[in-house]
């Protein structure tokens, strides 16, 4: 079962190769290796190395920087989805593919469900969009995740964020006015490779787009003082700093955030067995990776 992973060093490419469930032969490739905006060198791969599943964990994920780097957001989330659903959509081998919430417009009041419209409202998630379709048009064998507010032990995010400001700050101002579902990079390389294992198992999946995330909301405020309560247990703090919560409009960036990017994950866990974990469990987990 030889199962190529493109973006192999990102957060969730790096949990995908740690993780692979015995049995797998995985082929990781960073983007030295292969550089999914480039439609030859990915066709050229798929033949030459002949996976039977792909799983695309690269994007280009600087949400502010995509504003004046559309370009290059579009290169790698529009384009490089495409390349692969051709090369993959060509041969018959499925595509399991991660997007984000960042999709939707961040307006509703209740959690997005897959069939909800979308309307992103900056350039990283509009070049994501483009990138679901592109996946959905070209390849039919696809499972396109949304998933949110990603965090792991291996690359940059906001727990990270958190514990280098923590070392410097007594008090910090977090936004307290956006909601949404902080997710482990682990736990989506486990679903996928749930997914992987059933696909080979039984031949097939009931392909489409899914929303997975773990639970339950928060806010980013909510998030930082979980975050801190945890290093403080774990003696990787001294004390927790003082968070005081803060509105979108007091920290303005150059893309637009979701007020809501809370998603509805019932679908996933009906239609493919995929079991939704409790963020502050994996956030433990990610801790004592790091404390280590
Ligand atoms: N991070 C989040 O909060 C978040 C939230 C929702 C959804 N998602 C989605 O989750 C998925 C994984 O995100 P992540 O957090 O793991 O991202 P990440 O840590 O930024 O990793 C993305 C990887 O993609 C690689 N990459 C960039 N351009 C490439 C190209 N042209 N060809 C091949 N690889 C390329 C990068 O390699 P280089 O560093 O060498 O460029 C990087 O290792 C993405 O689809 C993302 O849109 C993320």
């Amino acid at each position: 079962m030889r199962v190529l992973i493109t973006g192999a060093h990102g957060q969730v490419g790096h949990e995908l190769v740690r993780l692979a469930p015995a049995g797998f032969t995985v082929i990781a490739l960073g983007s030295a290796e292969l550089d999914i905006s480039n439609p030859e060198q990915v066709a050229s791969k798929v033949v030459e190395l002949q996976p039977q599943l792909i799983i695309n964990a690269a994007a280009y994920t600087a949400v502010d920087k995509a504003e004046s780097e559309i370009d290059h957001a579009y290169a790698v989330n529009a384009k490089g989805p495409e390349n692969l659903a051709t090369a993959t959509g060509k041969l018959g081998i499925p595509l399991l593919h991660i997007s984000t919430d960042y999709v939707f417009s961040g307006d509703a009041t209740t959690p997005y469900k897959e069939s909800d419209a979308t309307g992103p409202t900056g350039v990283y998630g509009a070049s994501k969009l483009a990138g679901e379709m592109a996946v959905a048009k070209h390849c039919p064998h696809h499972i396109i995740l949304r998933t949110s507010w990603v965090f792991g032990a291996h690359g940059n995010n906001f727990v990270k964020t958190m514990l280098r400001l923590a070392q410097a700050r007594d008090e910090l101002g977090v936004v307290a006015d956006q909601q949404g579902c902080p997710t482990s990079a682990a736990s989506i390389a486990k679903a996928l490779w749930a997914l992987a294992t059933e696909f080979f198992k039984e031949g097939g999946l009931n392909w489409g787009t899914y929303h997975f995330s773990n639970t339950p909301a928060t806010t980013w405020h909510g998030f930082s003082e979980e975050i801190f309560r945890q290093a403080v247990e774990l003696k990787m703090l001294a004390k927790a700093p003082k968070v005081n919560p803060i509105n979108t409009v007091d920290y303005p960036t150059p893309a637009q955030r979701p007020a809501w990017s809370v998603m509805d994950c019932s679908l996933i866990q009906e239609k493919l067995n995929i079991e939704l974990s409790d963020w502050r469990d994996e956030l433990a987990e990610m801790l004592k990776e790091i404390t280590l």
